[in-house]
């Protein structure tokens, strides 16, 4: 077992998870965690590297096996490189998305066999499973429009291209994730105002860390 705590925030695009990802850092840290914020894919010298072929406008012609493969790649070197080593550290970890964004982006979106995707999951992370993972749920053409809005002018990337039916099935995929594991998946309503959705996403850490106790802080 070890003594961190591995915090996920998944959703679909633009549905807060940078924002989110980044305000809950700050706010643990204030609590006196070491806390550790990475993201996926990527997150590590080899995993750039993967996630720049993954998201690559040019990279049209890769097909859905190769895109799952270089997800489980990305996955299990940010695993072994950061995520093992600070929970082993007792550090809290913050994961802009995980092993679920596999199961509804490969799964649900791509009509991948989700059991077998959560055998790659397993194999990719072993032990390393979220304590908690909080879903940022929006109308997927709500989140989608933000995410455009994000671009302001740039491209978007391969993934963000597939059209909204996709990102719907994406967002179906985390309401059955949240309905099959209620104990780890939680849903926060993304509110309008990014106060409100920030106050739930903390009430829902802070249940969670008491719930949780006894934790080293700094
Ligand atoms: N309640 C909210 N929570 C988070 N972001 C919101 C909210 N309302 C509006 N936004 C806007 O939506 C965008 C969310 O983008 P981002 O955090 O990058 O999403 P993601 O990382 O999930 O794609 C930001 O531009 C943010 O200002
Ligand atoms: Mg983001």
């Amino acid at each position: 077992m070890s003594k961190g705590i591995l915090v996920t925030f998944e959703g679909v695009e633009g549905s807060g998870k940078s924002t989110h990802c980044e305000r809950i850092c700050a706010y643990l840290e204030k609590k006196g965690f070491e806390v550790v914020h990475v993201h996926e894919p990527g997150g590590t010298r080899i995993g750039q590297q993967v996630r720049n072929i993954l998201l690559s406008g040019e990279n049209e012609e890769m097909v859905d096996r190769t895109e799952l493969f270089l997800f489980m790649a990305s996955r299990s070197q940010i695993v072994g490189e950061l995520i093992r080593p600070a929970l082993n550290a007792g550090k809290v970890v913050v994961c802009d998305r995980y092993i679920d964004s596999t199961v509804t982006y490969q799964g649900y979106g791509r009509g991948i066999d989700e059991k077998f995707i959560k055998v790659l999951n397993k194999f990719a992370v072993g032990e390393v499973v979220p304590d908690l993972t909080i879903v940022l749920d929006v109308e997927t053409p709500i989140g989608l429009k933000r995410a455009k809005k994000r671009l302001s002018g740039e491209k978007p990337d391969r993934i963000e291209k597939l059209k909204l039916s996709f990102h719907q099935r994406i967002r179906e995929g985390y309401l059955a994730l949240a309905r099959a594991e209620p104990g780890r998946v939680r849903i926060v309503d993304v509110d309008r105002d990014i106060k409100k959705t920030e106050r739930a996403v903390k009430k829902c850490v802070d249940r969670f860390l008491q719930k949780r106790k006894p934790m080293k802080e700094k």
